[in-house]
């Protein structure tokens, strides 16, 4: 599902090079969930960005669901990407003044699909993690926990076949880290969803199917 063929990443600014990912080679297949683990500043983000087609190699390539990606800028891959990936961040990255209706409809807006029928679809996706009762509440008035699952709503409300979560229990106490990886384990085991997930959990990371390990921009085990 996933293939990350001699993948390297360099940022470059006026003063320094950081080699942030160094020949990472990587399958994943469908319906696998992936942890991935390291210290900060290994390029965990990096490879999750890369994956997730939000950013470029600056050597390698990426196959997504037998697909090469080689042009980063056309619609086409746009497209692609909101089709094929939904992304789980730690810090939610919800949209502070839209209901959480209307954050869980937002990645549906490039979708040739009627307002009944978008509407249907991020309803459905509450109800799956438990929040369709917070549909007109502002992410502010959620809990941390709460906020989280909204994320994972929009995440999987296009029905996308790879999720992508960087630290997505980071920022929650274990109870609700709990549960959101309740809600991520189901929707590996019910739809098949492939998973590649960052934490520095080890007990999260022990729930999934595999863990790699980086550090220093290799992958260690
Ligand atoms: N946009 C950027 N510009 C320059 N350096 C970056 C950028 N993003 C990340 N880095 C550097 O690349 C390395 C890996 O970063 P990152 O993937 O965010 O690590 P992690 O998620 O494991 O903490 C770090 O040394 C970081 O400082
Ligand atoms: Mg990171």
């Amino acid at each position: 599902m996933i293939e990350l063929n001699s993948i390297s990443k360099v940022y470059r600014t006026k003063t320094v090079e950081t080699l942030a990912l160094d020949n990472i080679n990587l399958k994943v297949d469908k319906g696998e969930f992936l942890s991935v683990m390291g210290p900060s500043g290994c390029g965990k983000s990096t490879l999750l960005n890369i994956i997730g087609l939000l950013d470029e190699p600056t050597r390698g390539d990426v196959v997504i669901d037998a697909q090469g990606i080689s042009n980063y800028k056309t619609r086409a891959l746009a497209r692609f990407r909101n089709q094929k990936l939904g992304f789980i961040f730690q810090s939610f990255h919800l949209i502070n003044d839209l209901s959480v209706l209307d954050n869980v409809e937002l990645p549906l807006i490039y979708r040739p699909l009627g307002a009944a029928k978008r509407r249907e679809m991020a309803e459905e996706a509450l109800e799956s993690v438990g929040l369709k009762n917070r549909m007109k509440h502002l992410p502010s008035q959620l809990s941390g926990g709460q906020k989280q699952r909204v994320a994972i709503a929009r995440a999987i409300v296009g029905r996308p076949e790879i999720i992508l979560a960087d630290e997505p229990t980071g920022n929650l106490d274990s109870v609700m880290g709990g549960e959101v990886m309740d809600i991520l384990l189901k929707l590996n085991a019910e739809d098949a969803t492939t998973i590649v997930m960052v934490t520095h959990d080890k007990r999260i990371a022990g729930k999934t199917h595999r863990l790699i390990r980086l550090f220093d921009g290799s992958q260690v085990n």
